[in-house]
């Protein structure tokens, strides 16, 4: 079973009934600071996007993004900010309830992958299997974006943690992958103490 129940989209969407913890209005700041430092092509993905920051402020960054996450709620929040944008700003974003577990249904190629708190919701081999999706869908050089806890506070319904030597397991030379950097981190929320985390950027080869 997942940490999230037998019925992790039940337990998401309960959690969108009202804001949820991780939706501080704005990206994560470990996650902007790292597109800063390792600068995206497009088109990217934003894989369970929430409430839409993210792809907002990569589409004012100039890209175009398709924001995707399973929760109904999630998506609707996020197009009620998409329509408070100017014209043009809106045009470069999409979004999309979809299963973003399955990226390759999805049946486009993306330039960069950003994941803000997506993958450590899922048990190692759920992991392994999306690992090996994101690898279809990258573009050439396309990079993916991970930002994770990388702490384990075995409580149902938290994230689990992500370190370095899973993320360097995942990642390999011979599955096709190069590390650019992984970095410790901080995954802030609305309700509690800013949580330890990992940042890592990685490019297809
Ligand atoms: C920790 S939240 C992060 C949200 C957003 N990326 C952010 O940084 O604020 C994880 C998100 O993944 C979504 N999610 C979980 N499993 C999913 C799945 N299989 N497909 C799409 N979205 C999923 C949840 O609904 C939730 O919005």
């Amino acid at each position: 079973m997942s940490r999230f129940g037998n019925d992790p989209l039940s337990f998401f969407n309960a959690v969108y009934e009202a804001t949820p913890p991780w939706d501080i209005g704005m990206p994560q700041p470990a996650m902007s600071d790292l597109l800063a430092t390792y600068p995206p092509a497009g088109p990217i993905l934003d894989v369970g996007c929430g409430s839409g920051d993210l792809s907002i402020y990569l589409a004012r960054l100039g890209h175009k993004v398709l924001g995707v996450d399973f929760v109904e709620a999630a998506i609707t929040g996020a197009n009620k900010k998409l329509a408070s944008l100017p014209s043009e700003l809106a045009s470069l974003v999409t979004f999309k309830v979809a299963d973003a577990l399955k990226p390759s249904l999805l049946e486009e190629q993306f330039g960069a992958i950003v994941d803000s708190g997506f993958l450590h919701l899922f048990d190692t081999m759920q992991g392994e299997r999306f690992v090996a999706e994101l690898g279809e869908i990258l573009l050439p050089k396309g990079r993916y974006y991970l930002h994770a806890f990388s702490i384990d506070f075995q409580i149902p319904g938290v994230p689990r943690k992500i370190d370095a030597d899973e993320v360097q397991t995942l990642f390999t030379a011979e599955k096709g992958w190069q590390i650019k950097d992984i970095q410790s981190a901080q995954f802030l929320s609305r309700v509690a103490e800013p949580v330890p985390a990992i940042c890592a950027c990685i490019e297809r080869l």
